[in-house]
């Protein structure tokens, strides 16, 4: 840190990946460190049109919330680790910007382009600035916050051109797990789990993905001032 608090500049280019970024690297990279960043909460509530459904049934990939935006809203998973683990990868100074058209094109379905903090995890360095892809919930793909039920039912049926929806689930956790023993998400896993039922489910009759209704509204609440001295306890 500097000695006002900010992370040194750097010329480096790095990018942080908390999603799919964490097991499909982008091109060029020179280095791959895990860490994370904080002041954010990872959920699933972009709708994929391009990579994990299609526009007539969008699917759900993971967005980053400002902590204190999430703290304002009702949201069933109620509280969020302080760290968001992900992975910083270092790009070749000769492929920035082949790199950077390349993840703008890969990246572009609401996501737009944030500069954060990124902390290593075996503490090499200090903070440094990072390159990040959110989807800011004034994208129209922005769902916020969804019935976990629902949401996992939705994302096991959902299925774009670069796969299943619940391959991208199931392999955030996993990358996740493989992290560190502390870089788990519980939203993450809780949906896991529950796509992982809907399997047996499935498999025995019980679930059926054929004729799945697609909700199409993406209204969310914010929490009311009645509300507010509960919500304001997330952690
Ligand atoms: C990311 O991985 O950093 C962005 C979200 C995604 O592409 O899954």
């Amino acid at each position: 840190m500097s000695a006002n608090g900010a992370p040194p500049e750097t010329d480096e280019f790095w990018i942080f990946g908390y999603g799919s970024l964490i097991w499909k690297p982008p091109p060029h990279y020179d280095r791959r460190v895990p860490g994370w960043l904080t002041g954010y909460v990872r959920r699933f509530w972009q709708a994929s049109q391009d990579h994990r459904g299609t526009p007539e049934a969008p699917g759900r990939v993971v967005t980053l919330i400002e902590r204190s935006f999430w703290a304002s809203l009702v949201d069933a998973h109620d509280s969020a680790p302080e760290k968001v683990w992900g992975v910083a990868y270092r790009i070749q100074a000769d492929k920035v910007a082949e790199v950077r058209e390349h993840l703008d094109i890969r990246e572009i379905n609401g996501y737009t382009i944030h500069h954060a903090p990124f902390h290593p995890a075996d503490g090499s360095s200090p903070a440094f600035r990072t390159l990040v892809y959110i989807g800011t919930p004034d994208n129209d793909q922005f769902t916020g916050p969804q019935d976990p039920q629902a949401l996992a039912e939705h994302i096991y049926v959902s299925e774009g051109p670069s796969g299943l929806n619940r391959d991208y689930l199931l392999g955030l956790e996993k990358a996740l797990d493989e992290l560190s023993p502390e870089s788990g998400d519980a939203h993450v896993t809780d949906l896991s789990n529950r796509v992982r039922e809907l399997d047996r489910k499935r498999r025995e009759g019980r679930f059926q993905v054929e004729g799945f209704e697609h909700p199409v509204s993406h209204e969310f609440k914010r929490v009311s001032s009645v509300d507010e001295q509960e919500e304001t306890e997330k952690t």
